[in-house]
């Protein structure tokens, strides 16, 4: 018997070739697909269906899948094996990536730097000419500690519970690591296409390849600045995570960390190659060389307090809500949801655990933004029209056609502001996609935690909504939900005039961090000074905020 097998993924339309008895966790996990609890069994967001071969069905697949979805071909992919030759479909396609293409006013430097926006679930890594200002290349990429849990509680616990800490740093200083090596590569080779799509094409004026002046050298690299949330930076620093396992949730080191490369154990690519900027560099999978210079450092901003991390720091330089004389808000609706409220002479800030409804999961039939997801939905002449990404057919739900559909449901009457439905069934969206009472409920808790939160900090802040001058949302789902049914829903209770979606606020702030590193070394001090962390739990009066705000409009 041949020792590997061959598997056909679909609709990716990729062939592989693997040892026989290779766990197919490890397979897929290269191919963007996402093990939302960690490969533990427990959520079935991995699921693939057999189309050809066999998979043996295993205990967790009994207790997971319903017996049609069993009959059907459908497998927990975290707990098979590729025994044999095998034809899948993927449940979970490629998703797209947010990056930063702002134009922004920058002080001239000397050589280069790269930014990276290290999300729990994403990386976001551009290589910019510190001189013009130019972004000469973007990498992105799923965090490859996703194999070990989709949000960071996972993370924390795979770290603490499952002894996963030096495994997870591993993991995600060798990933930096190779992007900013490829980012290097391709600054000195011919360009090559982004391995994941980019949503914010790189300007051609920006492009190293359309006629910019590079700098004279790979070896020109100076700065490296990192901005993620406090697990990430935990993670990536080598500092624990156990403080971040139980109450009072605060972490023991949350500082600016400055490494060399050599600390993070990269490599650093000999002076004679270094100088030649036309070679291409040794492959991701050869040991980790960096054509930059041992004098190189890299620094991950601070945080801010308790899970708020440096990424919302960062939001705050790319907003310029420090300089605002106004009252603004800036939102990161996510599992955790960030906020911070105030202006240039305060602010509070907080995050609260909304739960994972804003990305589609634990949601009946949700699903990432991907090809097959119902994106969007409007009521129609009669019933819904619903917009399905990549021109498919219907498969899901993400997080913005949720909060559409239950928008238009409240509109219709076919669900009450108490959130049940209101002839006790679900309704249907377009082909099998239909919402449940739970979706609902789940839409209920994650719209109630930012609501509720950001009602406090407006309240220890001492103002009101009406005070407020602009609400800034950051991140992917802040840039693609439809601000009517956010209106509606009662999670943005402001006029949409003062409402902005921000983009990739993360990564920009990055990059103005690296422009500004000569004057205050990424600290921050009199900044952080003005900005409050807010324990929401302590606030005697969030609970029953929460309540109330769990109800719709
Ligand atoms: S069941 Fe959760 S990752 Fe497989």
């Amino acid at each position: 018997m041949s020792e590997n097998v061959k598997i056909e993924l679909l609709p990716l339309g990729k062939s592989l070739e693997v040892g026989r008895g290779a766990p197919l966790q490890d397979l897929l996990f290269a191919h963007g697909v996402e093990f939302p609890c960690g490969g533990r069994g427990r959520c079935k967001g991995c699921k693939v269906k057999v189309l050809a071969g066999t998979l043996p069905i295993t205990v967790e697949d009994r207790k997971k899948l319903t017996s049609t979805e069993l009959a059907d071909g459908w497998r927990l992919a975290c707990r098979s094996r590729a025994e044999g030759d095998l034809q899948l479909e993927l449940a979970q396609w490629e998703a797209t990536i947010l990056t930063d293409d702002t134009v922004f006013d920058f002080t001239p430097q000397d050589g280069l730097g790269v930014a990276v926006d290290l999300g729990t679930t994403t990386i976001v890594a551009q290589l910019l000419d510190l001189r013009t200002g130019h972004v000469l290349a973007v990498r992105t990429a799923l965090n490859s500690q996703a194999q070990h849990g989709a949000d960071i509680m996972s993370r924390v616990e795979f770290a603490v519970a499952g002894g996963g800490q030096a495994q997870l740093e591993r993991l995600i200083r060798e990933q930096v690591g190779e992007l900013v090596q490829e980012l290097l590569g391709v600054n000195a080779a011919p360009r090559r296409r982004a391995r994941h799509s980019v949503r914010a094409a790189i300007p051609q004026a920006n492009d190293g390849a359309h006629g910019v002046t590079r700098p004279t050298g790979a070896a020109d690299l100076k700065h490296i600045v990192l901005v993620g949330n406090t697990v990430m930076h935990n993670l990536f620093c080598g500092a624990s995570v156990e403080p971040l396992s139980h109450y009072p949730f605060e972490p023991k080191d949350d500082g600016l960390q400055v490494f060399s490369v050599e600390e993070l154990g990269w490599q650093v690519l000999p002076a004679t190659l270094a100088a030649d900027a036309t070679r291409r560099i040794p492959s991701a999978s050869s040991p980790l060389r960096l054509l930059t210079s041992a004098a190189t450092q890299v620094r991950f901003l601070p945080c801010l307090g308790g899970f708020v991390g440096s990424d919302i720091l960062a939001g705050i330089l790319a907003t310029r809500m420090h300089e605002s004389k106004d009252l603004v808000t800036l939102i990161d609706l996510g599992t955790n949801g960030e906020i911070v409220v105030g202006n240039r002479e305060r602010m509070l800030c907080a995050s609260t655990a909304a739960g994972p409804a804003f990305e589609g999961a634990r949601i009946w039939m949700g699903m990432r933004a991907a090809t097959g997801a119902i994106s969007e939905v409007h009521i129609a002449d009669v019933g819904l029209r619903c917009h399905v990404l990549g021109n498919a057919a219907p498969r899901g739900i993400c997080g913005s056609g949720l909060v559409d559909a239950v928008a238009c449901a409240l509109e219709l009457g076919w669900v009450k502001p108490n959130g049940r439905l209101a002839n006790g069934s679900d309704f249907t969206l377009a082909g099998p996609v239909r919402i449940s009472q739970t979706d609902i409920r789940e839409l209920q808790l994650a719209k109630g935690a930012i609501a509720a939160g950001l009602e406090v900090l407006l309240r220890q802040w001492g103002s009101t909504r009406d005070d407020m001058a602009r609400v800034y949302l950051a991140g992917a789902f802040g840039n693609y939900i439809n601000l009517t049914s956010a209106r509606r829903i009662g999670l943005l209770d402001f006029p949409a005039d003062n409402i902005q979606p921000a983009g990739n606020t993360a990564l920009l702030g990055a990059k103005l961090a690296l422009f500004g590193l000569r004057e205050h070394d990424a600290d921050y001090p009199d900044l952080r000074r003005k900005i409050s962390h807010v324990s929401l739990h302590e606030d005697p009066q969030f609970q029953e905020t929460y309540v109330e705000q769990m109800t719709f409009p």
